[in-house]
């Protein structure tokens, strides 16, 4: 083995020996990018095999881990985002039981839950939806969201019928009622922030999934083509991987999606009844037990289109949302939820 390649190696068997000792599943682990390992095969998928029948769980709506990562960063250097007079290690960064902080002045104190979580399966929830409630295009965003349709969720994946491998179907089932609360609660009164932009092009920056399955370009120059996917990488990918919750991300989408999105939801995916604003409220921002599906990452709101029509999301709520994804083709989910995007939250 050269030296070249083994001081990576080195470093990466410290991250993981770091997120091992915190419990953590570390293939999957939302760690700070470059603290990822360059491992040379994929990880397997959490997600199950391909469902039989018409529908499908794409790659780019439901993110992995690349097999090829570039070169892994230190996990003991230090890091910030601006505006905060606070550092820290990525490794510290990565830390699923003490969520950074970055901003406390700009947020009501959070719940223990929402902070530290609770060993071994209850991760600290800012950790991935961050403390802005924004979150990132693999998790989701809960800013705003009512506490009644978080609770909802929350009991569907303690239930097993809306169902999440990689993270919420542990995290879920492992949450007690009244952290849930708690954690719903905060979220909900937090006032949701413009996160996304989107471009239509045919072409994006060459990309992988990190080790979180959070996608970042490729450094260098390089593109690739967009093809028929949505692609969603950070605005700023150095804030995003030190988990800023003010740093959002950039949808790029094939041409002509959003014009196409914005008539399939105005008048329906499947006649008049199925128009979004019926259920999500007139600017599509939610009511009290209807999610706001204005805004959010598109590649979220895709994973849930999906999630609907192959049977992973089958709560209580989910037969409201059957008629609207009946008859939706990978085209129409690319053009819907592209125009949700450009959105006010
Ligand atoms: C390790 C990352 C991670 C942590 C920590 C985490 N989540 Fe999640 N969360 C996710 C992912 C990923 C999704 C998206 C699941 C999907 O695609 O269906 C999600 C989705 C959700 C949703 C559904 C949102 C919606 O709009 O329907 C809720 C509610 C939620 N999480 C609550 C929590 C709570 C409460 C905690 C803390 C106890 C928490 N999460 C901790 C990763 C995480
Ligand atoms: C008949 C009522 C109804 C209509 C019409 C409707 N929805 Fe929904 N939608 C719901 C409900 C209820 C939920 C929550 C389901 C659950 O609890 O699992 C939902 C959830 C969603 C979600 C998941 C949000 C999240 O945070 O996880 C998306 C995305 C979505 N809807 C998109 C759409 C789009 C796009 C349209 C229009 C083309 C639409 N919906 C039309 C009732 C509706």
């Amino acid at each position: 083995m050269s030296t070249a390649s083994s001081r990576p190696i080195l470093l990466l068997a410290i991250v993981f020996a770091t997120l091992a000792a915190q419990g953590s599943d570390v293939w999957s682990a939302e760690t700070p990018t470059a603290a990822t390992p360059a491992a040379a095969t994929a990880p397997p998928s959490p997600y199950p095999p391909p469902v039989p029948g018409p529908y499908v769980r794409p790659e780019w709506a439901f993110l992995t881990t690349s097999a090829q990562q570039p070169a892994a960063e230190d996990p003991n250097a230090r890091v910030t985002v601006p505006g905060s007079k606070l550092t820290h290690t990525n490794a510290e960064v990565g830390n699923f039981f003490a969520a950074v902080d970055w901003h406390p002045e700009r947020h009501a104190p959070m719940p223990e839950v929402v902070a530290k979580g609770r060993k071994p399966d209850v991760y600290a929830c800012a950790v991935c939806h961050l403390t802005s409630g924004m979150g990132h295009p693999e998790s989701s965003h809960l800013a705003g969201q009512s506490v009644q349709y978080m609770m909802q969720q929350m009991a569907d994946f303690k239930s097993g019928a809306r169902k999440d491998p990689a993270r919420m179907t542990r995290i879920g089932t492992a949450t007690t009622e009244e952290e849930a609360r708690a954690a719903a609660e905060w979220f909900a009164a937090i006032k949701p922030i413009r996160w996304m932009k989107v471009v239509e092009t045919d072409k994006v920056p060459r990309n992988y999934g990190n080790g979180g399955r959070m996608r970042l370009p490729w450094p260098g120059k390089e593109t690739e083509p967009l093809g028929k996917r949505i692609v969603e990488l950070p605005q700023d990918t150095a804030r995003a991987v030190a988990r800023d919750p003010y740093s959002g991300f950039v949808a790029y989408v094939p041409k002509g999606s959003v014009a196409r999105g914005k008539a399939l939801v105005k008048n329906g995916t499947d006649g008049a009844a199925t128009a979004c604003v019926l259920c999500h409220g007139p600017k599509l921002q939610g009511t009290a037990d209807v999610p706001g599906i204005a805004g959010t990452s598109a590649i979220y709101a895709a994973r849930q289109l999906y999630n609907f029509q192959v049977g992973d999301r089958a709560g209580p709520q989910s037969a409201l949302m059957k008629a609207v994804v009946a008859k939706m083709t990978e085209d129409d989910i690319i053009a819907v939820t592209a125009y949700l995007a450009t959105l006010d939250p």
